[in-house]
C-alpha cells in the first residue's frame, strides 16, 4: 500500500510523467528518478529468489474461522482502517492522467464493448504493478465515470479537478461507510458533479444510481486486490453489465512478487497469493495471465 498524502496541484502531473513503456534507463545515475523502469527485467536468479520467499510465506496457518471472519467482516476492517487513517494514508494519484489520459479528457471513443478477457494489456515490467488498459479511447462530452473502491477520494477528486468536461459526472462507491463519509465531508465533494455511495461490489445485485450499460469508464485502482479472488469474476461481470458498449475499464493493482508480497511473514496467507495484513485488510497479487468470464 502506498503511504502518505498530498494536495491536488493542478499544474503537476499531466505532462511531466512519462507513461509506462517510455521510461528507459540509459544512465545509471538516474536510477532513482522513477520507481520503475521499462527496460529493466528480472533475471532468473531474482525471480527464483522471489518465488522462494512466496513459498515460505504461503503456508496457510490461519484458522477457517479467522479466514471466514476476514471475509464476512471485510468492510468493518476497512472502516477501522479509515477511522485510524482518515484521509491521510493514500496519496492522490498523480500518475493518474499520465497512465489514463482518458480521465482528464473531454473525449471518449465509441468502440464496441468487448469481453474483458480480450483486453490489450500494458505492464510496467520492472515494477510489479499490473496496469491494464482495456480498450482504446475516443470522443464525446458528458462522460459518466464510476470508481469502485474509491476510498476517501484520492482518485475522484483529481478527476473532478482536472477533467474539463462541463457535463462530466462521476460516481464513486466503496463498501466502507466510513470512507464514503470522509469523502463526502471533503470540501471538494461537489454533489452537482459527483455521487458517492456505499456498495459492496461483491454483492449479488448492485443497487446503483445509474442504469446498466450507462457508464463510459469504470476505474478500479488497488481495489480488486482487496477482494477475495473467488468473487472477482462476479465483480468484473457487474462492471461489464454497467459499462456502455465501447466503455473502458481502467485498472491498476498489485503484481506478483511485489515487495509488499515478499515482505509478508508466515501466518498471513489466506489462499494462493492472497494475504491478510496485520490490520485485517486483504491483498491479492496478480499476474497478467488472469482471465475472467464476462457473461452475466
Ligand atoms: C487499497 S484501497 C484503494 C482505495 C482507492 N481506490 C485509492 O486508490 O486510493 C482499497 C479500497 O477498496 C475498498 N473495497 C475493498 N473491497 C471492496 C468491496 N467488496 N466493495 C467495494 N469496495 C471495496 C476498500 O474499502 C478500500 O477503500
Amino acid at each position: 500500500m502506498e503511504e502518505g498524502t498530498s494536495e491536488v496541484k493542478p499544474d503537476e502531473s499531466i505532462e511531466k510523467r512519462p507513461q509506462f513503456g517510455n521510461r528507459t534507463l540509459s544512465n545509471n545515475d538516474n536510477v532513482f528518478q522513477h520507481n520503475a523502469w521499462d527496460n529493466v527485467a528480472w533475471n532468473e536468479e531474482q525471480e527464483n529468489l522471489a518465488q522462494q520467499k512466496v513459498n515460505e510465506n504461503s503456508t496457510v496457518t490461519l484458522s477457517d474461522e479467522k479466514i471466514w471472519e476476514y471475509e464476512q467482516e471485510a468492510n468493518k476492517y476497512w472502516d477501522k482502517f479509515y477511522e485510524i487513517h482518515e484521509n491521510k494514508f493514500f496519496k492522490d494519484r498523480h500518475w493518474l492522467f499520465t497512465e489514463f489520459p482518458e480521465l482528464a479528457a473531454t473525449t471518449v471513443k465509441q468502440n464496441m464493448k468487448q469481453p474483458l478477457r480480450s483486453a490489450t494489456e500494458s505492464e510496467d515490467k520492472s515494477s510489479t504493478e499490473t496496469h491494464i488498459k482495456i480498450l482504446e479511447l475516443p470522443n464525446h462530452s458528458g462522460s459518466k465515470i464510476l470508481e469502485i473502491g474509491c476510498g476517501v477520494g484520492n482518485t475522484i477528486f483529481p478527476i473532478l479537478l482536472y477533467n474539463t468536461d462541463p457535463n462530466l459526472f462521476v460516481y464513486c462507491c466503496d463498501f466502507s461507510a466510513k470512507a464514503i463519509d470522509i469523502l463526502k465531508q471533503n470540501p471538494a465533494y461537489d454533489a452537482s458533479r459527483c455521487t458517492a455511495f456505499v456498495l459492496d461490489a461483491t454483492q449479488e445485485k448492485w443497487e446503483t444510481p445509474f442504469e446498466p450499460e450507462s457508464l463510459d469508464i469504470i476505474v478500479l485502482i488497488f481495489v480488486l486486490s482487496a477482494i477475495n479472488p473467488d468473487k472477482m469474476e462476479h465483480v468484473i461481470q457487474q462492471v461489464y453489465k454497467y459499462l456502455k458498449p465501447g466503455g473502458l475499464v481502467l485498472f491498476r493493482d498489485y503484481g506478483r512478487y511485489d515487495l509488499a508480497q515478499l515482505r509478508f511473514k508466515k501466518g498471513r496467507c489466506l489462499a494462493d497469493n492472497f494475504y491478510a495484513r496485520g490490520d485485517g485488510t486483504r491483498v491479492y497479487f496478480f499476474t497478467q495471465g488472469i482471465t475472467f468470464n464476462c457473461l452475466y
